[in-house]
């Protein structure tokens, strides 16, 4: 595992950017997984400069976001497809076509949930999957288990996400209780994967996810197992390795 370490959310923000940004120029038609929640939205910002210097092309880019909260419309603000229309689509050139994110509105989660594989694969998979992390270890949705999900699947949330989460609705009630979400198998299996994490509240995650032993509880310890991973971070979220 490479770990950046940065002075701030800016400066991780640019690091991750840069590191997208090399993907795209060495593979303009690349598949890049994309991801959702606070720490992405600096690293889809410098991806939007870039591309408005003329840096960047998103014309031939594939995407496939890790998750979707299920029960959402496309049109409600909260929703994945919202976010990431808001925060990179609307922004760069990229084809409506070509981005992919998993149907929260589908209520049939286990026919949703193998189209969303049957679509990966015919993207030929992953180049570059970005991640957050959950204060529990969880990446996309993959909340702590007794195993590692291998395939797309429907979840039940967590408390304590739904609790992180709710800052984003009118109030924790409002918090979806189903997510569909790429497995860990899913996640495993891009080629290269890129997490971005920041802030103090998550340095006893990080050390434990990426420095204490793999296992379920913690789904973002496996990504040690993963041959080609990038941990970009500011000071704080460091702060305990
Ligand atoms: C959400 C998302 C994850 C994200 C995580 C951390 O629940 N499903 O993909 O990585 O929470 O979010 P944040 O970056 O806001 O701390």
């Amino acid at each position: 595992m490479k770990f950046y370490e940065e002075k701030d959310y800016d400066a991780l923000s640019q690091r991750a950017a840069n590191i997208i940004a090399a993907q795209i120029v060495t593979k303009p038609d690349c598949v890049l997984g994309l991801a959702t929640g606070s720490s992405p939205v600096g690293t889809y910002k410098r991806l939007i400069e870039k591309y408005e210097n003329g840096d960047l092309d998103f014309s031939q880019v594939k995407t496939a976001n890790l998750d979707e909260y299920k029960g959402l419309t496309r049109d409600n603000d909260q929703s994945y497809y919202y976010f990431m229309h808001e925060n990179l689509f609307d922004h760069v050139n990229i084809c409506p076509e070509n981005t992919n994110i998993p149907d929260g509105t589908k209520e049939d989660s286990e026919t949703e949930c193998a189209h969303y594989e049957e679509v990966i694969a015919s993207l030929g998979g992953v180049d570059l999957q970005l991640l957050g992390l959950g204060h529990n270890g969880h990446i996309g949705f993959n909340e702590p288990a007794c195993d590692f999900p291998q395939a797309t699947h429907c979840v039940d949330l967590q408390e304590s996400t739904i609790e992180a989460n709710k800052r984003f609705f009118a109030s924790a009630d409002d918090v979806p209780r189903q997510a569909y979400t790429m497995g860990i198998g899913t996640i495993m299996r891009a080629k290269k994967i890129l997490l971005v994490v920041s802030g103090e509240d998550k340095a006893d995650i990080v050390a434990k996810a990426f420095f204490g032993p793999v296992t379920p509880e913690v789904p973002a310890s496996i990504l040690q197992f993963h041959p080609d991973v990038t941990i970009v971070g500011d000071k704080a979220a460091f702060s305990k390795i």
